[in-house]
């Protein structure tokens, strides 16, 4: 189910919003070139953390910093042979103060985490629906999902992994050395000397990790934009009989995530074993210090007890360190992809005055549009009559959808203008400007829901059941919808599939019909439409007549001949225009399209 009604003041929000880049935002290019700090704190910002419960986790680390420094001497004195009830009664104390401590930081932790990630989902879908529709052509849908699903964790894994993260071990490392220093200053020292070996196997590991993950993410991108093509396409592969072909495909993406999966799990073990390796050598020194202390005896067993503890803390921390630096490194891809978004330009809706302006012909004068280097428009200019049906016909890919879009103001010209009334509607708020089209797209999806949201969908005024009956009947579609038990509640299943083409063309048609709107444009709309149907149509949109300004892209000849206004796009990419006896006149195209040639 998704809103039926749009309130003039959600439209004014929305405009309003849209003139921002991102919150506190600069100019886009400007900022793009700035360092993940700037990238971080900007996030960081937009996100809203839960401050709440960040500061909760710095107390819970600080009480374990305690833990970590009390606990090793308690239980030297234990293991020590202290077994005085107190000593008992300190050891259990503590133990189960740190089980407490270390549950709550798990927890706060966790919390964190979902909560910052949540912020971060809303606020990229939030950026995602103001940006550009220019935006939607570099990037694939699969893109932006991952965005929004993988990618949003970057803001808490660079809080707690990267920044947390890292000043807990700074923390636990200063007052580890210092609680090892109280016992020996010497050892202390000695054992200082490995920490360039850890952080380098730390830091070499982590290098490989990152270059194995990487390797791993990008072939598990690659299966699911293999997939999710795949799966929407299978009757089609289906009537091509290429389910052997495709099998070998999907065999190929699936073996080569589990190649990167492999080479990951290798290099764990090995990471494993050189880890342990290498963390014996320490432990060995330790004991040989321990031994020497002890014969000397500069420590207490209590004492020595308590530095092992200590050391293979120590050990450990300086490891993690060494990990945090290519962690960061991994995490500030993510963070540079979501603040990417973040700094995309978005749609300047302009200001929403509530009247819509849309009295006149429209023209577009002299209108140059390229989507890529190549120019679709170029000098373009026509009329489209106001209140009258315009027929645009032509060439395949010669731009008459793009003039449409142009005219939706979903692209804006390059160079020329497109005038209503005599005004550049560059003029008018493009929310405002919308408010006045109702646009029926070439390949019309529908919504998941019923057949009435997708009737009712982005109204902005209340409709009666009357209403929307005559719109259904103007379209042909109410014998459909009275043989169906659900009537206009029946589910239209996911981008409308479990209708016909046809069927949900005319749901789109009626649809435009009902917002009122004053300019209709209907890109192909008896495309998918059989002769009865199509008669229809055109009889509605003969009645629309002096009532609306109709722009309809069509190649059918019934349609072309019901229009007042016939505009064509030539072979040499300039537009013939006139009434149908003008065009006649002009027109090979049009003269090869009414004789029932090849029309494109
Ligand atoms: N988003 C886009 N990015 C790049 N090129 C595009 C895009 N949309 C359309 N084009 C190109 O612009 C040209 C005009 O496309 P347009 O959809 O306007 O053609 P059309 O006249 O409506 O054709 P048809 O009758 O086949 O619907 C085509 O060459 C097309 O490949
Ligand atoms: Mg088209």
């Amino acid at each position: 189910m998704r809103p039926k009604k749009k309130e003039p003041d959600e439209l004014k929000d929305l405009a309003a919003e849209s003139g921002a880049v991102a919150s506190g935002d600069e100019g886009s290019a400007k900022v793009k070139q700035r360092g993940v700090w700037k990238r971080f704190f900007h996030t960081m910002k937009v996100a809203h953390l839960p401050y709440g419960w960040l500061a909760l986790f710095v107390v819970l680390t600080i009480l374990e910093g305690f833990i970590i420094v009390k606990l090793p001497q308690i239980n030297g004195n234990f293991f020590a042979g202290d077994v005085s009830p107190k000593s008992i009664a300190m050891f259990i104390g503590i133990e189960l103060f740190s089980t407490v401590i270390t549950t709550g930081m798990l927890f706060v932790n966790h919390t964190i985490r979902y909560r910052t990630n949540r912020n971060l989902r809303n606020v990229l879908w939030g950026k995602i629906l103001k940006l550009k529709p220019s935006y939607f052509d570099k990037v694939t849908a699969n893109t932006l999902i991952s965005r929004i699903t993988d990618d949003s964790d970057a803001i808490n894994e660079f809080v707690m992994d990267i920044v947390i993260e890292g000043a807990t071990q700074i923390y636990y490392l200063a007052i580890t050395i210092a609680a090892m220093s109280a016992v020996s200053i010497k050892a202390g020292l000695m054992l200082l000397a490995f920490t360039p070996v850890s952080v380098l196997i730390a830091f070499i590991s982590g290098r490989l990790s990152l270059k194995f993950e990487n390797s791993a993410k990008f072939s598990m991108a690659n299966m699911t934009e293999y997939l999710s093509e795949l799966i929407s396409c299978l009757p089609l592969l289906k009537a091509f009989n290429m389910q052997a072909y495709e099998a070998r495909r999907g065999k190929k993406v699936s073996d080569d995530y589990f190649k990167a999966n492999a080479k990951l799990t290798a290099l764990d073990f090995g990471k494993n074993i050189v880890g342990t390796l290498f963390g014996i050598l320490p432990e060995i020194v330790i004991i040989l210090i321990g031994i020497k202390m002890l014969k000397e005896s500069t420590v207490d067993a209590a004492g020595w007890y308590a530095f092992y503890l200590y050391a293979g803390t120590f050990i450990g921390f300086v490891g993690t360190l060494g990990g945090i630096w290519t962690r960061s490194k991994s995490i500030q891809g993510k963070l540079s992809k979501v603040s990417d978004i973040l700094y995309e330009e978005n749609e300047e809706l302009g200001e929403y005055v509530e009247g819509i302006i849309a009295d006149g012909d429209v023209m577009f004068d002299k209108v140059t549009f390229a989507y890529e280097e190549e120019p679709v428009l170029k000098d373009a200019s026509f009329t489209i009559p106001g209140k009258q049906v315009t027929a645009i016909i032509g060439y395949s890919g010669f731009g008459k959808t793009t003039s449409a879009k142009l005219l939706e103001r979903i692209y804006e010209p390059d160079e020329g203008r497109i005038l209503m009334g005599g005004k550049d509607i560059k003029d008018c708020g493009i929310a405002q400007w919308r408010e006045g089209i109702a646009y029926v797209m070439q390949d019309t999806p529908l919504l998941s829901g019923t057949i009435r949201d997708n009737l009712l969908y982005g109204l902005r005024r209340e409709v009666t059941e009357e209403e929307i009956n005559e719109a259904v009947k103007l379209v042909n579609l109410d014998k459909f919808i009275a043989e169906s038990p659900e009537g206009l509640d029946r589910e239209v299943g996911q981008f409308g599939e479990s209708l016909s083409g046809g069927q949900r063309q005319k749901i789109a048609i009626a649809s435009a019909i009902l917002t009122g709107s004053p300019i209709l444009i209907l890109d192909e709309p008896t495309a998918s439409l059989d002769i009865i149907s199509t008669s229809e149509i055109v009889n509605t949109v003969k009645s629309l007549k002096g009532k609306r300004t109709v722009f309809m892209i069509t190649h059918d000849r019934e349609a072309v001949k019901a229009a007042d206004h016939v505009i064509v796009a030539e072979e040499d990419r300039t537009f013939v225009e006139g009434d149908n006896n003008k065009v006649s006149l002009l027109s090979g195209f049009y003269n090869m399209l009414m004789k029932g040639g090849e029309a494109a």
